[in-house]
């Protein structure tokens, strides 16, 4: 009795061992590019002694998203975040642990908690363009980038940090950061420079957020910030139900930066060159949707008010679609499992298996997206809505793993808009940027852009 019928999927041959790994670890679109090309939604790459197997588009990527942990597995393929985040959270605990402290930042981030960040997102980009002059020449890539930590340091790593210890932590992140490169996630303990130093700075900021968090808890200080939802967190049904260590709290800290913070600044970057780009289509319909914005709530931005910012949302859900800076995510296959093609063929995934989907090819499938090629926010409205079938718009992931920090983001990134939106013009002086693939959290090339400060409304 076979309960899988069908046969292994199309294998990408002529990879040596170490070609494939180098292949991989320069960034691994080209091969993706290649293979997609030549095979369609599924195929197999063997990198060094393991295979990836690639399911693109929503005909044969609902098991990797529904399916339970104990079928499609995060811990082996995304375990190389351990020396970056630290011992004791995330991909260093069991599936019981990691799922309460998954529950933790979902909690830190409900309706009520993110209608108190509201107020800090809009004091943090407000304060930042108020430096800029009357005109000048940015790119968006740079400034976002340094707005979006700025803002991450009050919003979840609280205040003592953003105002007395922001440019100590910024370097020892940024030293996080630069320990993180493609060879990482294949050998993340191998001793190559960039390794000691993040090694280094996770214990500083180990150090750093030690003392905050002993001051707040012996003074009884709090604050409106992830942190404290930290501090206050509770294990249920594991570890006897104590509360967080100082290590662990840092260590959640660490990840939720690494998962929304580069993730936002790009979103950011991509939302303002495509609307630049498209002044008739993108930026005057989004200036007058600020307008009636304003009609409606007054001047300030209220979580309200950014909510019923529906254009704006669009263009930020279409900057992503076209380029979501997560290029792969994965799973490890605990168990065999079977996909149909859309032309019918069924492929068995062997246990064992390395899964990958691929935001950036599935969000370019013409039977999708129509000309998937063209910025076009309007086909998230009614009655197009192209991303209403399940599994095609995953730019955020979808089903039992999808972004837990998704609506922090769409606020943040209006906030950022509506502030740039009311106060600003945009003219792109170079053409709208390739993405840079080879890094690992995928951005627009640099791209300048002239601004001119104009009180619009
Ligand atoms: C998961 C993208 C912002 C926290 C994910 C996943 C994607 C993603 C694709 C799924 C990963 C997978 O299936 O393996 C993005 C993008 C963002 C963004 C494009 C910004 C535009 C944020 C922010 C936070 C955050 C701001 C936190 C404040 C998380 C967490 C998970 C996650 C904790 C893990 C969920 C789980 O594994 O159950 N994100 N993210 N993200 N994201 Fe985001």
């Amino acid at each position: 009795f076979n309960k899988f019928p069908g046969k292994r999927p199309p294998v990408y041959e002529g990879i040596p061992y170490v070609g494939g790994l180098i292949k991989f670890s320069k960034g691994p679109w080209k091969l993706l590019h290649d293979g997609y090309a030549k095979f369609g939604e599924v195929f197999t790459v063997p990198v060094a002694h393991k295979r990836v197997t690639f399911l693109i588009g929503p005909d044969v990527s609902p098991h990797f998203f529904k399916a339970g942990d104990d079928e499609m597995s995060q811990s082996e393929v995304y375990d190389f975040n351990v020396p970056t985040f630290g011992p004791g959270v995330v991909f260093d605990v069991e599936q019981k642990v990691r799922t309460e402290q998954f529950r933790m930042f979902t909690e830190a981030l409900t309706k009520n908690r993110l209608k108190a960040y509201v107020p800090q997102f809009n004091k943090e980009a407000e304060e930042y363009f108020a430096k800029w002059g009357d005109e000048g020449i940015i790119d968006f890539k740079e400034e976002f980038s340094k707005l979006v930590t700025l803002t991450a340091a009050r919003t979840l790593l609280g205040r003592e940090v953003r105002e007395q210890l922001f440019e100590q932590v910024a370097d020892l992140l940024h030293g996080l950061d630069e320990g993180m490169v493609p060879i990482s996630v294949f050998f993340p303990y191998l001793p190559i420079p960039v390794h000691r130093k993040r090694d280094r700075c996770r214990k500083e900021l180990s150090n750093i957020f030690g003392k905050v968090i002993r001051h707040r808890r012996e003074s009884g200080h709090r604050e409106e910030d992830v942190l404290q939802q930290f501090i206050d967190a509770r294990y249920q049904n594991v570890n006897g139900g104590r509360a967080l260590t100082e290590e662990e709290i840092t260590g959640l800290l660490i990840a939720v930066l690494f998962a929304g913070q580069h993730t936002s600044s790009i979103t950011t970057s991509w939302t303002g060159i495509f609307m630049a780009a498209n002044k008739e289509k993108a930026w005057l319909p989004a200036v007058e949707e600020q307008k009636a914005i304003v009609a409606k709530h007054g001047t300030n931005l209220s979580f309200e008010a950014l909510s019923d910012m529906e254009l704006l949302h669009r263009n930020i859900t279409e900057a992503l679609r076209m380029h979501p800076p997560l290029l792969l995510v994965m799973r490890y296959a605990k168990k065999p499992f079977s996909v149909t093609a859309s032309d019918g063929k069924t492929y068995v995934i062997p246990k064992g298996d390395i899964v990958a989907a691929s935001p950036n090819f599935s969000h370019m499938l013409p039977q999708i997206f129509k000309n998937p090629e063209k910025y076009d926010p309007d086909r998230f409205a009614p009655p197009r809505e192209e991303q209403n079938r399940p599994y095609s718009f995953i730019g955020f992931g979808a089903g039992r793993h999808a972004c837990i920090g998704q609506n922090f983001a769409y606020l943040q990134i209006k906030s950022i808009w509506s502030v740039l939106l009311r106060n600003f013009e945009f003219e792109l002086l170079d053409p709208v940027p390739d993405a840079d693939y080879e890094s690992m959290v995928i951005g627009p090339k640099s791209c300048r852009v002239k601004f001119n400060r104009r009180k619009l409304l």
